[in-house]
């Protein structure tokens, strides 16, 4: 671990704003953000990091609980992933992708191909989730174009599903406050129900959701259905697992219709559930996965398209190819610092430390039942999520106004000032979210815990007294 020297702890001893401070909130654009909540309060400012925990510029340390956004798998200050770029950069800074390799994206590639399951054996770079997932669906509709059937261009998601805010991977998500001020998007997104059954009722089938698929697809004329996309545990809306058979049900839907199964895994690889990819996890074989974040620790952006024989195999004919690029795709600095995260994930098997402890994690979460506004705990491997509830008993939501105060108004400030950072969050009912770096073992998991359940009964107090 490298050292953690903070170099930018300000200490105004009368209270004056740090020059940082300023500068962010005059001039820095900070994404999904209410910019106007920091006019009188402090943007939090995280200067340096190690293993599970950040610093901020005060010095005070937090537990990464969300290993920054679900992607620094490898925990903070690994000098060797730095090492690995500072190399990489010494040797080679940049070159492209177009028409050009070099060692570094050659050598992960196959080495990415060698993990990922079946014969999903070519990998597409591009510089994050976003991208990833706008050259799938882009790849999908050309595929289908090359073979003839150029009708086919419509892609069915999930709702409330998150797949990127590009235009064309932003008509795959499914949250109608992140689509609306864009519209009109990309044409073709249709949307099926998510895998959530806490709200279900008792008797219903529990492969329902899978069936809509074959629905959708029917009512659309398979003819125009190009792609799939799903998350094998999907993150908005607090880390739905799918039911048992699911993914096999899907992938039987897919086939019968011609339609290519993309496993949208920009959070669920990398160890995050356990395996490298989370389609080994639940044991199907798409014909696509996109990935990103954990595939550098998010050290370097770098995401990837990584696409089986059967939809490469048209572009690798005669004067064939796929008409896409993007500059940074396969980034040589980003492409080492891969690799040395992978060294990391080998050595220390991080997978194996996340199924080592996920039951305990999940113990831990369970747990925390005991306290009245925590309705439903869920999730695999290190993603986890806890539903809050007005009433455990009827399953019954917070409205509106209870949810912005519950999550804006208290628990974002709680539990960052109880020193956990991990994500409150409502685009579908009110959760916490959970998604601790890969390395963190029982101690730290009961850190985890023990904050989590000071601010929640906190929380379930202020909120029986309003
Ligand atoms: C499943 C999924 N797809 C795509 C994206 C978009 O990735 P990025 O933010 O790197 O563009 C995300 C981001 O969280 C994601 O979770």
């Amino acid at each position: 671990m490298a050292s953690t020297t903070p170099q930018y702890v300000t200490q105004e001893s009368d209270g004056a704003q740090s020059s940082l401070q300023e500068m962010a909130k005059r001039h820095l654009w900070m994404h999904f953000t209410r910019m106007s909540a920091y006019d009188d309060a402090e943007v939090p400012i995280i200067t340096h990091g190690e293993g599970c925990y950040v610093f901020d510029e005060h010095g005070k340390r937090y537990f990464d609980g969300l290993s920054a956004l679900f992607c620094v798998n490898a925990g903070h200050g690994r000098a060797e992933i730095a090492d690995a770029m500072a190399e990489q950069a010494k040797d080679l800074g940049f070159f492209t992708n177009w028409s050009y390799a070099h060692p570094k994206a050659i050598e992960l590639a196959a080495r990415i191909a060698g993990l990922a399951p079946g014969d999903l054996n070519r990998v597409f770079f591009t510089s994050g989730g976003s991208e990833a997932v706008e050259a799938a669906l882009k790849l999908c509709r050309s595929y289908h174009h090359k073979r003839g059937e150029a009708g086919r261009y419509k892609l069915i998601a999930r709702e409330i599903a998150y797949h990127g805010t590009t235009m064309g991977a932003l008509s795959a998500t499914g949250i109608p406050d992140l689509r609306t001020p864009f519209e009109p998007l990309m044409p073709g997104g249709h949307h099926v129900a998510n895998t959530n059954s806490y709200h279900w009722p008792e008797d219903r089938d529990p492969l329902w959701a899978a069936d809509a698929i074959e629905e959708k697809i029917l009512f659309e004329g398979p003819e125009t259905v190009s792609c799939v996309i799903l998350e094998p545990v999907q993150n908005a809306g607090g880390c739905f697992t799918p039911q048992e058979g699911y993914w096999q049900r899907v992938r039987e839907i897919c086939d019968k219709y011609g339609v290519l199964l993309i496993s949208d895994e920009v959070i669920c690889s990398w160890g995050r559930l356990g395996h490298y990819f989370g389609a080994q996890r639940y044991d199907y074989q798409p014909d696509i996965i996109t990935t990103a974040k954990g595939l550098t620790s998010a050290y370097s952006p770098m995401g990837a398209v990584i696409v089986s024989d059967k939809v490469a195999e048209p572009f690798m004919e005669g004067t064939n190819l796929f008409m896409h690029g993007i500059t940074f795709g396969g980034h040589p600095v980003s492409a080492a610092a891969a690799m040395a995260n992978l060294d990391i994930f080998e050595r220390e098997d991080l997978p194996g430390n996340v199924l080592e402890h996920e039951a305990e994690f999940r113990g831990l979460l369970d747990g925390l039942r005991d306290l009245p506004i925590v309705g439903d705990v869920r999730g695999a491997g290190y993603f986890h999520a806890i539903e809050l509830v007005k009433d455990q008993d009827t399953k019954e939501s917070f409205d509106d106004d209870e949810s912005e105060w519950l999550l804006r108004g208290f628990l974002s400030g709680a539990l960052y000032e109880n020193g956990l950072i991990c994500r409150a969050d409502d685009r579908g009912d009110p959760v916490i979210q959970l998604s601790p770096p890969l390395i963190a073992k029982s101690e730290e998991l009961h850190e985890i815990e023990g904050i989590l359940r000071t601010v929640l009964t906190e929380a379930s107090k202020q909120m029986a007294a309003r």
